[in-house]
C-alpha cells in the first residue's frame, strides 16, 4: 500500500469507525459484530502506527487513552454553569408554574426531561470538532478533563453532518449505568479495592483519575440537556436538542415537549414509577420552559434559571422488621455486617437484607434487633438501613453487640487505626479468605486459570488445596476422583494450570492479592523493580519515591512480605515455575542510561508512540512528568508540541530534545 492509498484508507476506517461507535453508544442498534469491529480497529491501528505521518487526535483509535498523568487546569466557563432550583413538592411546583404565567401568559410549551444522576461537563465544539470538556467546578470555572470525555465513546469527536453552528457549547450529565456499575463494583471487590458507594461517585472519581487510559476502562456515558452559542439553528430548547441528536448527540428518548402543569404531574407521576426499569439512576425530573425569548423574559436568579425547576422523587423508603445480623468475611478479611429483614416489596423488588456498612453505623443507628427500621433504596443497588423507629422499640431490647471473633474460624477481630472494618487476621486458616485468596489467583486478570468458584470449594473442602501454591501439585488423578469432573475436564484444569506459568509478572503480582495492590499498581510495580526480590527487599521510602504509591499501599506492600507464610509460599510458586521477572527481552533491553533524568514529553512522534516512550524512558532508569519545571532535565518535543511547554522550558533553560536525539541517548 503506498502512502496516498494508505492516507484514505485510514480516513476511511475512521469514519467507519465512529459511524459504528455512534450505532452502538448512542443508537444502542449494532450493526455489526464485535469481531468484526475489532477487525476495523485491528487495521487502522496498524496502519496508524505504519503511517505515523497521519496521524490526528481526532482518530478513534486514540479513545483508549493515555497514561501521560496530568494535573488538571482550571478553565473559565464562557457561560456560567448555574444549577437548578429543587423543589420535593407539587404545590410548590404549582407555583412555580404561576409565577411564569404572570410573566408569560399561558401560551408557552414545557419541556420536561429526567434529572440524570451523574457529573455535569460541558463540552464546547468549533468547527465541529470537540475542543475542551470543563466540569462545573464552581459554576465560573472548572477542570478542563478533555483527555479524559474523549474516551467516553457516545460523546463524538467530530460532529455528524455540517449542519451545526461552528461555535457552541453543549451540557450533560456523565453517569454509569447501573449494570455497569455492580460489574465495576464486583472487579473492584476482587481485586481488593473499596468499592464506590454509588454509580454517581463513580463516575465523579472516574472523571477525576489522572490517567486517561484508566478512564477509558471504565463504563462512562454522556446524555446531553442543553445547548448554548450564538447561531442555533432555532430559537427553543426542544427543536435544538432534537437538531444536536442528528450532529451525533446522545439526548434521551425520554424528553417530552408538553403544555401545562397537569401535563407536567402526569410526566413526573409516570416516571416517578417507571424509573426503576431504567439503565441508569435518575433522582427527579427537569421542566423547562421551551422558548428561548419567554427564558430571556423570565431571566436568571443569581445562582439558577427563573425558567427551569427540577421535581426530586424522594429515595424510595419503607419500614420494616430487623431479624437478626449476619457477619460476611472477604478476600481480605474485612467483616460486612448484613442485616436480614422481614421481607418487604420496595421500588419494584422484594427486599430481605440490607447493608449496615460497619461497626460504627451500628452504633450510631443504636440499631437492634428486633427493631422496627426505615430502609432506603437512593442510587446504591443493595438497599441500606437508614434510621430507627425508636417508638416501636420492644421494651426487653438489648443494645447490640459488633461481633468480637471472626464467624468462620473464631479469630479475634482486629481494627487497624484510621479504617473502618474490622478484619479477621487469621489470613492462612480462615476458609472464606483462603478461597478468596485462591478465586483471586486465578481469576482472568491474574493467572488466568480457567475454574469456576465452585471447583475452589471443591477442591479445598477436599483437602486438595489449601493455598494457591498447591494448585501446581494437583494431579490428573486427584481431579478425576471429585463429583462432576470427568477425564477431559480434569485434563483442561490442569492444562490451564500449566499455561498460567507463562503468565506475566505484572499479573502474577497481581494474582498474589496483596491489599491494595491492584491491576496498575501491580503493573507499576512489575515494571519498577523487574522482579520480586528488588520488590520484596525494597524499603518503605523507596516504594514511596513510585509514582501512585502511597503511605497505603507501601506499608501493605511491607506488611506482606514481612509475614514468613507468604516467603514460603512464594518460593513454592517459583519452585512451580510462575514468572517472579519480567520477561528476558525486557530485561536485555534495559539500561541505566537516563538514569537521574526527569523527562516531559509532549506532540507526537514518527517512530514511536507517548507510551511506548514513557516505557522507553523508565526502562532506562528515568522518570517521565506531566509538566515542566525547574526540576525537568528534558522536555522531549515531537509534531505540534504544546507551545506553553516549549515556552517554559526555553525560560528554565531545559534543553528540548528531537526523538532522534532521544534515541540516540539510549542506544
Ligand atoms: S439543565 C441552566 N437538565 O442537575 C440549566 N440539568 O441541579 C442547567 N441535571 O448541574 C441544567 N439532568 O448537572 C438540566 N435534564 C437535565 C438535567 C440536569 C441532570 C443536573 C445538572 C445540573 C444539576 C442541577
Amino acid at each position: 500500500m503506498n502512502k496516498s492509498e494508505a492516507q484514505k484508507r485510514i480516513q476511511e476506517l475512521r469514519k467507519q469507525i465512529e459511524h459504528h461507535n455512534y450505532l452502538y453508544y448512542v443508537l444502542s442498534k449494532p450493526e455489526i459484530s464485535d469481531f468484526a469491529y475489532d477487525l476495523l480497529m485491528n487495521e487502522l491501528i496498524t496502519l496508524e502506527k505504519k503511517f505515523p505521518e497521519f496521524y490526528d487526535a481526532f482518530s478513534p483509535s486514540l479513545r483508549v487513552g493515555s497514561d501521560v498523568n496530568r494535573d488538571f487546569t482550571q478553565m473559565a466557563h464562557r457561560y456560567p454553569m448555574l444549577s437548578l432550583d429543587n423543589t420535593y413538592s407539587e404545590e410548590e411546583l404549582r407555583d412555580f408554574d404561576k409565577r411564569i404565567r404572570k410573566i408569560i401568559g399561558d401560551d408557552f410549551d414545557y419541556v420536561a426531561e429526567l434529572k440524570y444522576d451523574g457529573v455535569a461537563i460541558s463540552l464546547s465544539y468549533e468547527q465541529g470538532r470537540l475542543k475542551h470538556a470543563v466540569t462545573r467546578g464552581d459554576g465560573e470555572k472548572g477542570d478542563v478533563v478533555t483527555e479524559n470525555v474523549m474516551t467516553i465513546r457516545s460523546i463524538p469527536l467530530i460532529l455528524h453532518g455540517s449542519e451545526y453552528p461552528s461555535n457552541f457549547e453543549i451540557r450533560g450529565e456523565i453517569f454509569i449505568p447501573k449494570d455497569d456499575f455492580t460489574r465495576l463494583n464486583e472487579q473492584r471487590a476482587e481485586s481488593g479495592e473499596e468499592p464506590f458507594a454509588n454509580p454517581r461517585n463513580a463516575a465523579s472519581g472516574t472523571l477525576k483519575i489522572r490517567n486517561s487510559s484508566i478512564v477509558a476502562r471504565r463504563p462512562l456515558d454522556c446524555f446531553l440537556y442543553h445547548i448554548i452559542g450564538e447561531g442555533l439553528p432555532y430559537e427553543s430548547h426542544y427543536e435544538n436538542l432534537l437538531e444536536a441528536r442528528k450532529w451525533g448527540f446522545k439526548i434521551p428518548d425520554f424528553i417530552k415537549k408538553i403544555h401545562g402543569i397537569e401535563e407536567v404531574m402526569e410526566f413526573i407521576i409516570f416516571w416517578e414509577d417507571k424509573r426503576k426499569n431504567l439503565s441508569f439512576n435518575t433522582d427527579g425530573v427537569v421542566i423547562k420552559v421551551n422558548s428561548y425569548l419567554h427564558q430571556r423574559q423570565l431571566g436568571n436568579t443569581a445562582k439558577s434559571p427563573r425558567w427551569a425547576i427540577a421535581y426530586k422523587f424522594t429515595a424510595e423508603q419503607c419500614a420494616t422488621g430487623l431479624l437478626s445480623i449476619d457477619f460476611q468475611v472477604g478476600r481480605t478479611g474485612a467483616i460486612t455486617p448484613v442485616a436480614n429483614l422481614e421481607p418487604v416489596f420496595l421500588s419494584g423488588t422484594t427486599v430481605k437484607r440490607a447493608s449496615l456498612h460497619n461497626a460504627d453505623q451500628i452504633l450510631l443507628l443504636d440499631v437492634r434487633i428486633g427493631d422496627i427500621v426505615i430502609i432506603e433504596k437512593g442510587g446504591e443497588i443493595i438497599p441500606k438501613i437508614v434510621a430507627v423507629d425508636y417508638t416501636k422499640r420492644p421494651d426487653d431490647s438489648q443494645p447490640f453487640r459488633f461481633i468480637e471473633s471472626c464467624p468462620e474460624c473464631h479469630s479475634t477481630l482486629i481494627r487497624r487505626e484510621g479504617e473502618a472494618a474490622h478484619y479477621c487476621p487469621n489470613e492462612s486458616g480462615c476458609p472464606p479468605q483462603i478461597k478468596g485468596r485462591i478465586a483471586h489467583f486465578i481469576s482472568r486478570n491474574a493467572m488466568d486459570i480457567g475454574a469456576a468458584e465452585a471447583t475452589i470449594d471443591l477442591l479445598f473442602n477436599k483437602g486438595l488445596i489449601k493455598n494457591v501454591a498447591d494448585l501446581y501439585t494437583l494431579t490428573e488423578n486427584q481431579i478425576i476422583q471429585l463429583d462432576r469432573f470427568a477425564e477431559k475436564s480434569a485434563k483442561n484444569l490442569i492444562e490451564s494450570i500449566h499455561s498460567s506459568r507463562k503468565v506475566p509478572f505484572e499479573r502474577v503480582l497481581f494474582g498474589l492479592g496483596i491489599r491494595h495492590v491492584g491491576e496498575t499498581v501491580a503493573k507499576k510495580l512489575a515494571k519498577h523493580f523487574r522482579n520480586l526480590d528488588n520488590l520484596s527487599g525494597a524499603g518503605y521510602e523507596q516504594l514511596i519515591t513510585i509514582e501512585e504509591i502511597g503511605d497505603k499501599i507501601a506499608k501493605s506492600i511491607i506488611e506482606y512480605f514481612n509475614d514468613p507464610q507468604n516467603i514460603t509460599l512464594i518460593n513454592r510458586l517459583k519452585e512451580a515455575g510462575v514468572q517472579f521477572s519480567i520477561s528476558q527481552a525486557e530485561e536485555a533491553a534495559r539500561s541505566e542510561k537516563l538514569s537521574d533524568l526527569t523527562i516531559v514529553i509532549s506532540g507526537t512522534f514518527r517512530n514511536y508512540s507517548r507510551d511506548e516512550l514513557k516505557d522507553l524512558i523508565a526502562l532506562h532508569g528515568g522518570k517521565n512528568t506531566g509538566s515542566v519545571t525547574s526540576s525537568t532535565s528534558y522536555l522531549l518535543a515531537g509534531d505540534n508540541a504544546g507551545p506553553a511547554k516549549l515556552e517554559k522550558a526555553q525560560a528554565l533553560k531545559i534543553p528540548v530534545l528531537s526523538e532522534d536525539e532521544f534515541i540516540k541517548m539510549i542506544t
